[in-house]
């Protein structure tokens, strides 16, 4: 077993959202080893019960711990609504999940304390946001979508046509009648739209979570002793529960960068507590 601050982060999503939330690692944490699991195979989380996505978190946080990771980050604001709790609970690794450092900073940006998110049903339904919204501003107003369709059309890898433009457009408008200043982009493909997004909204600040928990990720290995040593540049790899190889040709898409070969892994479902 390599030593402590030398093994692996494990991140997980349903599918390529974390993609953007490993971008930042990367760039952030550039000697760190990275194993990134899209569970492609259950895409997507947002229609699915907060009890199954527990039990199917346990499975891929098994999975990701067999691989030895020093840390869990679930890059998945559906997951984390469900199960960030959950893992932190019964894991010995530190687990790390969106939502609480982009309601931090939302807050923050906001002037007019009208904010607004975009995210899925499951996520829009757990109301975390607005908790952590109001723990940090009692006060903030919270407009909240859920986007039902707005994660599959990215995921299907399809390119971005009208009907998207409509779907982002007919989303955003409950932001525009609300008069946001801030919009919290709450699921982690989102990013990849931003500027289908940002053309509906322009006048507000948009917050996404790898930027935010990419800084996080760094306090805490930092504060524990557990960054790697600079000086050599990380390894990526890459596994999937669907089909691996069009995963990797999205996701070579979207990040820009080699994927090499993705490993196929069909994590099961843990025991649902
Ligand atoms: N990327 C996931 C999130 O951040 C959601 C997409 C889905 O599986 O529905 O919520």
């Amino acid at each position: 077993m390599a030593g402590n601050a030398d093994r692996p982060i494990g991140v997980f999503d349903s599918g390529v959202g974390g993609l953007t939330v490993l971008d930042e690692l990367l760039a952030r944490l550039p000697s760190e080893d990275f194993i990134y699991f899209g569970d492609t195979e259950w895409f997507p989380y947002g229609d699915k019960s907060a009890e199954d996505l527990r039990a199917r978190a346990d499975a891929i946080a098994g999975w990701l711990l067999a691989q030895d990771v020093k840390m869990i980050v679930v890059a998945c604001n559906t997951a984390t609504a469900a199960a960030l709790a959950h893992l932190q609970t019964h894991l010995d690794v530190p687990v790390i999940g969106v939502m609480t450092a982009e309601s931090h900073a939302a807050v923050q940006s906001s002037r007019t304390r009208r904010i607004g998110l975009l995210a899925t049903e499951a996520t829009v339904a757990s109301g975390s946001y607005q908790r952590m919204i109001a723990a940090h501003d009692a006060g903030a107003e919270v407009t909240a979508v859920a986007c039902p369709r707005l994660a599959p059309a990215i995921q299907s890898g399809d390119p971005f046509d009208e009907s998207v433009v409509d779907m982002v457009r007919e989303y955003t408008q409950p932001l525009r009648d609300a008069d946001v200043d801030t919009v919290i982009l709450g699921c982690t493909h989102y990013p990849m739209v931003a500027k289908l997004i940002r053309r509906q909204v322009p006048d507000a600040t948009l917050i996404s979570s790898g930027e935010e928990i990419a800084r996080e990720i760094a306090d805490t290995l930092g504060r524990q002793g557990m960054l790697r040593d600079g000086g050599r540049e990380g390894h990526y790899a890459f596994a999937c529960s669907g089909d691996p190889d069009a995963f990797g040709t999205l996701g070579t898409r979207f990040m820009q960068m080699p994927f090499g070969d993705v490993q196929h892994v069909d994590p099961g479902v843990g025991p649902a507590t």
